[in-house]
């Protein structure tokens, strides 16, 4: 699947401007600067197709991606706004929480949540919050460790384990947490190999 062509479909600044779709759909979701846009980056082998930046707040709008062979994409993939601090005045920071909360709450093709959490810091409050707001609505997601390359493997494998214990009474959660970098590749086959299930054959 992540050997074929992704392409950006759109971005969009509010919900009325998702395009109805029944392609299986995965979003990339967390804190800012977790490294959503990188992890798409990397899980596509593509370096620019979504922008980075050092500043939190990079991402603005929902970015949607199509994977697979032109006219018969596979799976879409959502790259979201961050929740939490970002480098953008309050009034537009608020706006991005209500567009990506409202979207994972109610977006129809919605298949699995990607929950990024940085492998240094673990779960955060604003984390916390997401997850009983995705068991509340009953959208399926799963936690994934990122920037796996920085910490010493002994404090990763710390986080992994009580992300993984943290999981127990979050009933959406997928059971597995995932640890990667899109530094290094690790932890990406892994994820390709589950976002794989989801896609179209
Ligand atoms: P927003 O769109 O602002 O919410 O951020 P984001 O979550 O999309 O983060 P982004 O992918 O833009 O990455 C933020 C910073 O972290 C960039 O400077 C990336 O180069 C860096 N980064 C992302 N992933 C990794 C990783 O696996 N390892 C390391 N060392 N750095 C990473
Ligand atoms: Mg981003």
């Amino acid at each position: 699947l992540f050997a074929q062509p992704c392409a950006f479909l759109k971005g969009v600044a509010d919900l009325s401007g998702l395009p109805a779709s029944d392609l299986p759909e995965i979003a990339f979701c967390g804190r800012s600067n977790v490294g959503k846009s990188s992890l798409v980056n990397a899980l596509t082998g593509r370096k620019t197709l979504a922008r980075t930046s050092n500043t939190p707040g990079r991402t603005q709008e929902i970015n949607l991606f199509y994977l697979g062979p032109e006219g018969t994409p596979r799976l879409m993939l959502a790259d979201l706004p961050g929740h939490g601090f970002a480098r953008a005045p309050k009034a537009k920071v608020d706006a991005w929480t209500r567009l990506v909360n409202a979207y994972l709450k109610g977006r129809p093709p919605l298949r699995r949540v990607l929950l990024l959490v940085d492998s240094r810091h673990g779960l955060k409050a604003v984390d916390r919050t997401v997850m009983g707001m995705l068991d509340g609505a009953a959208v399926n997601y799963q936690v994934v460790l990122t920037k796996a390359d920085k910490p010493a493997s002994a404090a990763v494998q710390r986080v992994h384990e009580a992300t993984r214990a943290a999981l127990a009474e979050h009933v959406a959660a997928h059971p597995d947490v995932l640890v990667t970098s899109s530094e290094t590749g690790a932890g990406l086959p892994d994820l390709r190999a589950a976002l794989g299930e989801i896609a179209l054959p």
